[in-house]
This record gives structure tokens, C-alpha cells and sequence, in this order.
């Protein structure tokens, strides 16, 4: 009888042994030992580009660069150059460095320098702020420097329908709205004209963006390139108040989050999971044209990661109510005050303190300077 047991390999990730199938990218079998082990999700290497419900996403980016430091089992060779590891596939006994490399770190401070060139810093007006995946990616893996004194790129606006909100100037190229067009919609009329720094997103001649799924662009796109006409400058995502909801849509599978300012629905998206990817992609009438309560069947709230800028605000009232709250928040929030030296009130004494102090703080400046 033939064996139809999958073909499984064993690969060492950051130290972590793992069993996956043959074929698996070195990405997922990093998200399969986060999903075992929730403790371990910061291992995972980041991704701008790659998106698991999107066939063809990946290798665009280099965010999720890793160090293979040994080939397989049978070549034990390391691989020469850091590779992408959202499109290479693992081998039997493949040995990848990912948070243990310094110089996979180094590389992805570079990463996020280079994604920073021309992107614009309007986070305070940006209306992905709070869920944008390239604010984290600069909060966790990128340098606080820039070294780029050259101007950024501009581009004429582009109008593309209604519903949907163009800033080419933060696009990153990553191409996951061109696949969901072409993979979710059936005429898709937008994508990536010109090549080099002139490529940029456009629809052809300036067509409106107009078919049921299109609205998932806004889902997938990592920045705030493409954001929700409907919900434009409404509000800040840590105002708001996520909920899962659903309704028995004819479209799709009416599966969605609502985004609530008190009572009122202020945007609808689909439902994503632990890695920022759409669960199931939603039809535009549920996404903009369903916004009252009463559209939908609600589930509860939404769950959010406590890390996240979203769960600002929504402490437990049980928790806020306590008397000790406040302290317990402050005391791990604040480095304790040293409060021991004596309290001066004669003016000779602060004087006399003020000229040692000057005299200290001189001392240092120029002990900096000689060495
Ligand atoms: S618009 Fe958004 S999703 Fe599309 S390529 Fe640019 S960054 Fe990616
Ligand atoms: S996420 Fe792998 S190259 Fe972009």
C-alpha cells in the first residue's frame, strides 16, 4: 500500500527544535512554534510584505531576513547571505539563527531605515496610526537614527473611488493590495505602474476602484497607503471600542469587527488573526454600508493583544476601581525618586550647591570633550 504520511523534517529555530512538513517556509515553521508556545512569539521575524491568505506575497520587503547557519543534514554549509524566510522552504536538519544573530539584527535596523526613507513621519495624522505595522517594525527592530538627508518622494494624487483613500507617499511596495485584486476581485483595474522610485500604486487612467471585495485592500495594506474613506479622520484607534459581530450576508461570510465610538459603528473591518491577517475577506456592503448596531448579531468584544496601542484606555473598571491601582500602575511605571538628601531652605546653602553642581556638570562636559 502506498505511504501517504506527509514527508515531515526537523529544523532548529533560535535554539528551538521543530517538526513540519516538507515545503513549509522557514516563517511558518517560526509562527508554529509561537502557536505551541505563546511565550515564544517574539521570535518570529517580522513580515511587510508576505501574507499567508495571499498566494504569491513574499520576498519584496526583506524584513523577515534570518542567518541559515547550517544548509540540512545532508549539507551542513551555511547558506552565504541572509535569506528572506517567508519564501525559503525548510530542509531536514536546517539550522536558522533568527533573534541569536546579531547580524540578522543589524540587518533589519537597515531594513527599517531603508522602508523609513521615503515614507512620511504623519503618523499624528495618519489614520493606520496604532495599527500600523511599519510603526512596529520601527519600534521594535529599527535604529533611532535616519542617515537619508535627500528629499522624499512625491507623487501627483491619485482619486480612487469613493470608498477608498490613497497616500502614495507612504506606500511601501509591498504588493499585497495588487494580489488581493487579483486574487479576491474579478476585474481588477489598479496596481504598480512605473518601476524603480517612480513605481507606485495608480488605478489604469484613473478608474474608480469599484467591484464587491475591493475593500479588502484597506485590510491588507501594512500602512496607512490605503485607509477607509468612511471612516477618515473620525477617530483614533485606541478611542474606539472593537467588537465581533456577524449577519447573514449573501456575499461573503459576514464575519467582521466593528470599531464603535459609544454606540456608534464608525467602521467595520474583517476579522484578523495573531499575525495581523485577514481571517475571512468581507464583501464592501458589509464593510461600508452596514454601520448601525442594529445590522449586526454582536458577539463581544474583540480580542486584543494587551501589548497593543488598542487596549489602551479599556483597563478592567473591577481592576481601575481598586484604591491600590494607581499605586501598583506608578510604582512599576516610574523609577522611585531619590528623596533621601536634606531639605535645603537657607539661600546661602542652595547657592553654595547650585556652584558645586555647575562645577560638576563642567567637569563632565569636559571630561567628554578630551576623551
Ligand atoms: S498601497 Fe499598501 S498594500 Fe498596496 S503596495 Fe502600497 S503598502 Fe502595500
Ligand atoms: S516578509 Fe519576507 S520579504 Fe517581506
Amino acid at each position: 500500500m502506498e505511504d501517504t504520511k506527509p514527508n515531515v523534517v526537523k529544523i532548529t529555530f533560535d535554539g528551538i527544535e521543530v517538526e513540519v512538513e516538507a515545503g513549509t517556509t522557514i516563517m511558518q515553521a517560526a509562527r508554529r512554534i509561537a502557536e505551541a508556545d505563546g511565550t515564544q512569539a517574539h521570535l518570529v521575524p517580522p513580515a511587510m510584505c508576505y501574507y499567508k491568505p495571499l498566494e504569491g506575497t513574499g520576498g519584496k520587503c526583506r524584513a523577515c531576513l534570518v542567518k541559515v547557519a547550517q544548509g540540512s543534514a545532508k549539507d551542513t554549509r551555511p547558506m552565504p547571505k541572509l535569506v528572506p524566510s517567508c519564501i525559503t522552504q525548510v530542509q531536514d536538519g536546517m539550522v536558522v539563527e533568527n533573534t541569536t544573530n546579531p547580524a540578522v539584527l543589524e540587518a533589519r535596523k537597515g531594513v527599517v531605515e531603508f522602508l523609513l526613507i521615503n515614507h512620511p513621519l504623519d503618523c499624528p495624522i495618519c489614520d493606520q496610526a496604532g495599527e500600523c505595522h511599519l510603526q512596529d517594525f520601527a519600534f521594535e527592530h529599527g535604529a533611532a537614527q535616519t542617515r537619508y538627508e535627500e528629499e522624499r518622494r512625491t507623487f501627483e494624487k491619485h482619486d480612487i473611488g469613493p470608498y477608498i483613500q490613497l497616500h502614495m507617499t507612504r506606500c511601501i511596495l509591498c504588493y499585497r493590495c495588487v494580489y488581493t485584486a487579483d486574487q479576491i476581485t474579478n476585474q481588477r483595474v489598479h496596481g504598480v505602474l512605473n518601476r524603480g522610485d517612480a513605481a507606485e500604486i495608480s488605478t489604469y487612467i484613473e478608474k474608480a476602484i469599484d467591484n464587491d471585495f475591493s475593500g479588502n485592500v484597506i485590510d491588507v495594506c501594512p500602512v496607512g497607503a490605503l485607509t477607509d474613506k468612511t471612516y477618515r479622520f473620525k477617530n483614533r484607534v485606541w478611542f474606539t471600542k472593537p467588537v465581533d459581530a456577524h449577519r447573514d450576508c449573501p456575499t461573503c461570510k459576514g464575519e467582521v469587527t466593528l470599531w464603535c465610538r459609544g454606540e456608534e459603528v464608525i467602521r467595520v473591518t474583517a476579522r484578523k488573526n495573531q499575525w495581523g491577517e485577514v481571517q475571512d475577506f468581507i464583501c464592501n456592503t458589509c464593510r461600508f454600508d452596514q454601520k448601525k448596531t442594529s445590522d449586526w448579531v454582536i458577539e463581544g468584544p474583540t480580542k486584543v493583544q494587551r501589548s497593543s496601542v488598542i487596549s489602551a484606555n479599556k483597563y478592567r473598571a473591577d481592576l481601575v476601581k481598586k484604591p491600590d491601582f494607581a499605586l501598583k500602575l506608578a510604582s512599576s511605571q516610574y523609577k522611585a525618586i531619590d528623596d533621601s538628601r536634606p531639605y535645603v531652605t537657607d539661600p546661602d546653602t542652595i547657592r553654595q550647591q547650585s556652584v558645586e553642581n555647575n562645577d560638576k556638570a563642567n567637569h563632565r562636559s569636559l571630561l567628554a570633550e578630551n576623551n
